[in-house]
């Protein structure tokens, strides 16, 4: 089979590689199209080793149609067949033409949707769902600060959230991503080039939650920004990985400050991979069905132009994802 290989960051090769094939537990998928996710851009350039066990192949996410079943699926797992189609959230391996993923991290594809747009979905929709529901148990009436609205995760988050019956504020980077934060049902929209997001969230009384994807460089203001009993909830650190926890702010209003990655998630078991897909593909494949919730795909390239859309992705140049076409 044909996968890309990264031979340094900028230099990412679709060639031969050994074929993939389904192991005990595992399907193996005939990929239509793969996510883009900014993991993807680390592990390129060395910063983001898979875990353990997983594919040194980039990709975190397809969509595609099953070609093989492995042996022993196990009990509490949707029954798949060949010939089906679906989406996965991966380990690694997903920019190629063929991935083996646990069958506990498949999903069927939502009704109405297409099977390329349905690629750049298992990744927002589990690190959203995870993070705002299972752990924030963000509620209808509830106010969401969302960092980097017009991101993969950010267009996700805003539709999730509205759709929960929660305010959505985001921030990003010009007027085009606001207006794109706008046009998905963000209600407060803050340039942080020239804005201070803390005094806008203050004018509505602070954030009940705050989904971060900055780390160290908001760590504080994202405090002062939270309201009374609010969580700020970390899941990315592209302002670095080492701030400074004013204690004294946490006290006094009762702040909880979580981190949380889904990658190293085990497969199964109690706050797994498995139990997130579940959940997603219960709770959020209805969204998407009513049309509640729509895939924001900002770009489709051809899988052989990874690294343009890599580029693409480290320049801010895209709105939503990007999804790369096998
Ligand atoms: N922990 C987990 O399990 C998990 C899972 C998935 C994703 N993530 C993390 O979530 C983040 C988003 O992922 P993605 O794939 O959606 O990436 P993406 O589409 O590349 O988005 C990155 C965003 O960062 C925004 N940004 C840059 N500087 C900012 C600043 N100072 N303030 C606010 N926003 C800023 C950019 O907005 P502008 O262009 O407007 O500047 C851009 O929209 C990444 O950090 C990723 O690592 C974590």
């Amino acid at each position: 089979m044909r996968a890309i290989v990264a031979e340094s960051p900028d230099q990412l090769v679709w060639q031969e590689v050994p074929d993939a094939s389904a192991g005990p537990g595992e399907v193996l998928i005939k990929v239509t199209a793969a996510g883009v996710n900014r993991a993807d851009v680390l592990q390129a350039a060395g910063k983001y080793p898979p875990p353990p066990g997983a594919s040194d192949i980039i990709g975190m996410e397809v969509s595609g149609v099953i070609s093989e079943i492995g042996a022993e699926l196990g009990s509490g797992v949707a029954e798949w067949s060949v010939g089906q189609e679906v989406c996965a959230l991966l380990a690694g391996g997903g920019y190629a033409e063929y991935v083996a993923v646990p069958a506990h991290q498949v999903l069927p594809i939502p009704d109405g949707i297409g099977l390329e747009d349905a690629a750049g979905l298992p990744e927002v929709a589990c690190t959203v769902w995870s993070n705002l529901v299972l752990t924030a148990h963000l509620d209808k009436g509830q106010l969401l600060l969302m960092h980097g609205g017009a991101s993969g995760i950010g267009t996700h988050a805003i539709q999730v959230a509205r759709a929960l019956g929660a305010r959505v504020a985001v921030t990003a980077g010009s007027e085009e991503k606001l207006q794109t934060c706008r046009d998905l049902g963000a209600e407060i929209t803050i340039n942080y080039r020239d804005d201070d997001f803390v005094a806008r969230l203050q004018e509505y009384g602070g954030a009940d939650v705050i989904l971060d994807i900055m780390g160290a460089s908001y760590l504080d203001r994202n405090l002062d920004a939270l309201a009374t009993d609010g969580q700020l909830v970390i899941i990315g650190m592209q302002g670095g990985l080492k701030g400074e926890l004013n204690i004294g702010k946490l006290l006094p209003k009762r702040l909880r400050v979580i981190g949380t990655t889904l990658r190293g998630r085990p497969v199964s078991g109690p706050n797994s991979k498995g139990e997130i897909v579940a959940a997603v593909t219960e709770s959020v494949w209805p969204m998407i069905a009513d049309g509640r919730v729509r895939p924001f795909i900002g770009a489709r390239m051809p899988i052989q132009q990874a690294g343009q859309a890599h580029q693409k992705l480290v320049a801010g140049d895209v709105h939503g994802k990007i999804v790369l076409t096998v």
